[in-house]
């Protein structure tokens, strides 16, 4: 991608997730309800750790305390999962291309001092400080990313934050069928199988468990070399 539509993509994803978090910022953070209230928002978050985190907790915390962990998460929308993830471990980083999914994450964590969440750029983690980190997420983020270069940017990013050995759990889209389009920030670029495996590769990991390819819900577990 050229340098000025890459610029013209990462403003649409800022724009388009301004606009929806002002319409209905739960509903497109999570399209199941259209009236979510405090309590069930939160409580979808707790669902996605229990059923994506806490059913894998040797693969992530490889031994280590929880509360010893320093993670971070990409794409935390209104912070439904991140303060789910902030009850659970040591210390939370959280980024999100949009200010307004930013702010509503923030109140939604005031009561939880070890999370913090920052506003990006949409396609790095220069505004996350230090390094070593224990453990990266990211669902439903990816899936909505309508370039290749910015999810591989991402992947980049985050081996240069972890530490050896750790993982970076993450969702794509999987479902090749899909038309996108750089200027549709809803419809992410899919995967391929052998296409994960390559970004892995690419971006120094191993991509040593794969489930959903071809379905909507790609997850990739890629280990930092
Ligand atoms: C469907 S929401 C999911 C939020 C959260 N992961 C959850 O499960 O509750 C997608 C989020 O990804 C963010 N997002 C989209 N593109 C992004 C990008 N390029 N960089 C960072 N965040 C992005 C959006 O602003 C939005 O908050």
């Amino acid at each position: 991608m050229d340098p000025s539509s890459l610029d013209r993509t990462l403003d649409k994803m800022r724009r388009d997730w301004d606009e929806r978090a002002r319409e209905n910022a739960r509903f497109y953070v999570n399209t199941e309800r259209t009236d979510w209230t405090d309590q069930e928002f939160f409580a979808s978050g707790e669902r996605t750790v229990a059923e994506e985190i806490l059913t894998d907790m040797t693969n992530i915390c490889q031994g280590k305390d929880p509360k010893q962990m320093k993670i971070l998460e990409i794409g935390c929308g209104a912070g439904r999962v991140t303060r789910a993830l902030a009850g659970l471990f040591g210390e939370v980083h959280a980024v999100d291309v949009s200010g307004e999914m930013v702010a509503l994450a923030q109140e939604a964590l005031r009561d939880r001092p070890n999370a913090r969440v920052y506003q990006n750029n949409g396609m790095d983690l220069s505004i996350v400080p230090g390094g070593g980190f224990d453990f990266a997420f990211s669902t439903i983020v990816f899936q909505h990313i309508p370039s290749r270069e910015v999810i591989e940017n991402y992947v980049r990013e985050v081996h240069r934050l972890l530490r050896p050995g750790a993982l970076f759990k993450f969702q794509v889209q999987g479902d090749p069928t899909l038309q996108t389009d750089s200027d549709d920030t809803w419809l992410g670029i899919p995967f391929s199988d052998e296409q994960a495996v390559a970004m892995a590769g690419a971006c120094g990991f191993e991509p040593r468990y794969r489930h959903g390819a071809g379905d909507q819900y790609f997850w990739l577990w890629y280990f930092k070399k």
